[in-house]
């Protein structure tokens, strides 16, 4: 048995999915005639409580046009220390907007507001102007943590009150979402544009939505054409998107309580775990992650080592009881 627990991005289509994908009507949304397309811009849009949606190929573009569309050239973007475009974007704010990103420390990748607040400058001639903050929940590198409403609703406002524009990478604010209860609406509800990944957690192989005031959302769609992101007959992917929201979204607590449970034997085990997950990744710290990582999977567990002494695992749609059971085999006979 292979129990892969590297990303939530592994994942496979469904039958049913596939199944959506296949029967799915479609048009060329370039054009902005696939009706697929549209309802589910409508649908993740209004579930975000904004105006608008813009269906994109993925969380990096949704991300880079977040940046282009709310900042000029030359401005600076504020993200905490582990946020995805600063390390896992291929430099692309640098390219596609001129900016230059100022990273603020956070704990656990969750910002708080006075360390926000402290990392805005006052104007000045020699400083590039702070102009938009982006905010990432669940925070990936942070261990799947939470920024709770209220801590989202503050950080809002002490940007707001800095003159800054805010952006949520929502790639896995669903799970935000189910392991606080709190509608989707409520953690958006203070930022200027937010979107959010159907091809992690959900399982859709595809992805994202980017979400915001139609103004902007006309913007972002010139930006997604301009970085080759117009796709054609492409409601087969969104029907795959609408499959994994009706499908998969409450599911999602079971991805957490298997985080909890594989953290708790990792724990029992003697392993060096980092904070208990609150949704579904969970990291531990061992002398050599590599090494680690390569006995594992010499018995059939994949993890990814995100540092020298840093490993990851995260649970999803293709990890089940009997997968978890049998990571927690592996780790007692490699401990
Ligand atoms: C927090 C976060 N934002 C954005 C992305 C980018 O998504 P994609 O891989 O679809 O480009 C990821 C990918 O893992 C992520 O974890």
């Amino acid at each position: 048995m292979l129990v892969d627990l590297r990303s939530d991005t592994l994942t496979r289509p469904t039958p049913g999915m596939r199944r959506a994908m296949a029967e799915a009507e479609v048009g060329d949304d370039v054009f902005g005639e696939d009706p697929t397309v549209n309802r589910l811009e409508t649908r993740v849009a209004e579930l975000l409580g904004k105006e608008a949606g813009l269906f994109v190929p993925s969380g990096t573009m949704a991300n880079q046009i977040a940046i282009r569309v709310l900042t000029e050239p030359g401005d600076e973007v504020l993200m905490e220390a582990d946020a995805h475009p600063f390390h896992y974007e291929s430099g692309g704010a640098a390219v596609i907007s001129g900016v230059t990103i100022r990273l603020v420390q956070g704990e656990g990748g969750v910002l708080s507001p006075a360390s926000v607040a402290a990392a805005v400058r006052p104007p000045n001639v020699h400083h590039a102007p702070a102009r938009l903050l982006s905010v990432e929940n669940t925070s990936n590198r942070g261990g799947g943590r939470v920024s709770s409403v209220e801590r989202c609703a503050e950080l809002c406002a002490i940007a707001r009150g800095a003159g800054l524009a805010t952006h949520l990478d929502g790639a896995r604010l669903w799970n935000s979402h189910v392991a606080t209860g709190r509608e989707l609406a409520d953690f958006a509800r203070g930022f200027d544009v937010a979107n959010v990944c159907f091809s992690k957690g959900l399982g859709a192989p595809v992805g994202s939505m980017w979400t915001g005031p139609r103004a902007l959302v006309d913007k972002a769609r010139r930006v997604r054409k301009m970085l080759g992101g117009g796709m054609r007959q492409v409601g087969v992917l969104a029907a795959a998107a609408d499959y994994a929201l009706t499908q998969h979204l409450s599911r999602l607590a079971d991805d957490h309580t298997r985080a909890r449970r594989l953290w708790a034997a990792l724990k029992e085990l003697g392993y060096a775990v980092e904070a208990e997950p609150e949704t579904n990744i969970l990291f531990f710290r061992v002398p050599d992650a590599s090494a680690f990582v390569a006995r594992l999977k010499e018995h059939g567990v994949l993890a990814i080592p995100m540092t020298d002494t840093r490993v990851r695992m995260v649970l999803h749609l293709d990890v089940d009881d009997a997968g978890v059971a049998a990571a927690i085999e592996v780790l007692v006979r490699v401990a």
